[in-house]
């Protein structure tokens, strides 16, 4: 069985300028993987890759082995933004969008996930008067309602407090551990990385310094950028 994501010779130029270079990467069904890096190391352009939003300038990304992309295939991929754009509509209606564009309904799922969330008193309130930590909250279920194949997550938690931040990790890890979604989840903090993902790997200036299993990766990093992010002592 093929990897569920394999990345080959992967450069995504903008404007002539290279920001993403990845030679190989291969994800299998099931990883919970972090990505962690400076800021403009990439990790955005490669989420927005791997929804396939965008077509790589350069290399392939294949899927199950596929290079042709289905229509099916990107509605199993989900994507929560850095910074979430919501409708201007209620809660309710934001998280139940996607379904409605797939000609789902949520049933019990609503309820449920708004209640885990801490936003179901929100349901009703439009979208655009929530604070940011609620807005990132609403993004989250409406990824989650689709049971995503694949969950790519850009910062859910940057604008949220440790009890929610607490919340959310253990909604996704109930994820993954439940519909063994795949999990892409890109963080700049550190000791979140270790306490969700089997795999961790390091973005630098759009190249992929070190993939390994988390415990590895922090504990003996075999690249010395890697130690150097590590320590807080990388100069960039
Ligand atoms: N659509 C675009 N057009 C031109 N340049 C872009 C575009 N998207 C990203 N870039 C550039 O690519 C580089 C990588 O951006 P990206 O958003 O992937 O970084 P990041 O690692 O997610 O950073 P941060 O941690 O700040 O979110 C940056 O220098 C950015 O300015
Ligand atoms: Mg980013």
């Amino acid at each position: 069985m093929p990897p569920l994501y394999t990345l080959d010779n992967v450069a995504q130029i903008y404007a002539g300028r290279t920001v993403l270079s990845i030679p190989h990467l291969a994800i299998p069904a099931g990883q919970s993987l972090a990505i962690v890096g400076p800021s403009g190391a990439g990790k955005s352009t490669l989420l927005r890759l791997l929804a396939f939003l965008e077509e790589p300038t350069e290399g392939q990304i294949a899927w199950r082995g596929e290079t042709t992309i289905s229509a099916e295939t990107r509605r199993s991929v989900t994507m929560v933004f850095q910074r979430p754009a919501l409708l201007r509509r209620t809660v309710r209606d934001n998280i139940l969008y996607g379904l409605k564009i797939r000609g789902e309904t949520a049933g019990q799922h609503l309820e449920t996930l708004s209640e885990q969330l801490g936003i179901a008193p929100l349901l009703d309130t439009a979208a655009h008067k929530l604070s940011g930590g609620e807005q990132q909250r609403v993004a989250l279920a409406r990824a989650l309602i689709t049971r995503p194949a694949v969950l790519l997550l850009d910062e859910p938690t940057a604008h949220l407090d440790p009890q929610n931040v607490r919340l959310i990790e253990a909604m996704i890890n109930d994820s993954h551990a439940t519909a063994n979604t795949t999990i892409v989840w890109v963080t700049h903090n550190l000791f979140q990385a270790q306490r969700v993902a089997a795999q961790t790997a390091l973005l630098l200036d759009g190249r992929l310094i070190e993939i390994a299993p988390t415990d590895a990766f922090f504990a003996r990093p075999q690249q010395p950028e890697t130690a150097a992010f590590l320590k807080g002592t990388l100069i960039y």
